[in-house]
């Protein structure tokens, strides 16, 4: 049975005027426990919409979200949600991000310190636990985000272009921890983003979307073994066929709006 189905899933916001935009045209999928599922499309076209129905933060108009089984509803499954803007809370320290998901859920303090020590060192951030967020750099924010998102064990991770606003260096730096960090907590992971490279050397799977309203247009199994190359001619290859897909979408959109 998959970890999470998405079924049909239909959204769209309504203007003052009540004018309709249409942002997600009957999306379904699936993702298998312990997948790292990435989806990748163009700028605009629904993908935090996506996240956030799945988290449970916002109403479809129609379909469904299911967990293990069974239909959400009401809260009662478990998200972590690392958002496309840092979120920490300016005024606790990392430590005190991390932990606030366990205040949250009334863990009780010792149980509290020990998952909350283990998040820290899992994510290397120990020499900067009591630390406010402005005295951490960019990618120590969202590796504590990372940290903050996994300490309850949700269900299933969802992150929202998390590495854009980042330099390059740092931005591979964090791919790789977040992929050792996955694969030490045995998580479930959606991971959106519009670096086709990173999806390719990130994913078990990419699922491509189409310009707003969204629709998959189609669906990539990367199946290489890790740790990958993301020079290697397999890498490169995924990458060439799914950029001339996105070209193919861009070209449709520019002709629609007559450009
Ligand atoms: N609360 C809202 N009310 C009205 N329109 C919205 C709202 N949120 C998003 N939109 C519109 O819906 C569309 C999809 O937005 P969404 O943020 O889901 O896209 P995205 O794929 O995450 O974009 P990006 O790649 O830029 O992050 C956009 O055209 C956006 O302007
Ligand atoms: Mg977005």
């Amino acid at each position: 049975m998959p970890k999470l189905s998405v079924r049909n899933l239909r959204k769209s916001y309504f203007n003052d005027d009540m004018e309709e935009t249409k942002v997600l045209d009957g999306i379904s999928f699936d993702v298998q426990d312990r997948e790292f599922l990435s989806i990748l499309g163009p700028s605009g076209c629904g993908k935090t919409t996506l996240l956030k129905i799945i988290a449970g933060l916002l109403q479809p108009d129609s379909g469904e979200v299911v967990f293990d089984g069974a239909r959400a509803s009401g809260g009662r499954h478990r998200v972590g949600f690392i958002f496309q803007q840092e979120s920490l809370f300016p005024w606790r320290t990392v430590r005190k991000n991390i932990e606030f998901g366990l205040e949250a859920e009334h863990y009780d303090p010792a149980e509290r310190q020990m998952l909350v020590d283990r998040m820290v060192d899992l994510v290397g951030m120990k020499e900067f636990e009591n630390n406010l967020p402005h005295e951490i750099s960019g990618g120590q924010a969202r590796k504590t985000e990372m940290a903050r998102s996994l300490v309850t064990s949700p269900d299933i991770l969802v992150s929202d272009e998390c590495f854009s606003n980042l330099d390059s260096q740092t931005r591979n730096y964090l791919q790789e921890e977040f992929l050792r960090i996955w694969q030490e907590t045995g998580s479930t992971i959606i991971f959106v983003s519009h670096n086709v490279d990173e999806a390719v050397f990130m994913s078990d799977r990419v699922i491509l979307l189409s310009n707003i309203p969204a629709h998959i247009i189609n669906e990539f199994v990367i199946s290489l073994p890790r740790p990958r190359d993301r020079t290697s001619t397999d890498c490169l290859s995924y990458r060439a066929e799914i950029l001339d897909l996105l070209r193919v979408e861009q070209e449709k959109a520019m002709h629609l709006r007559g450009t």
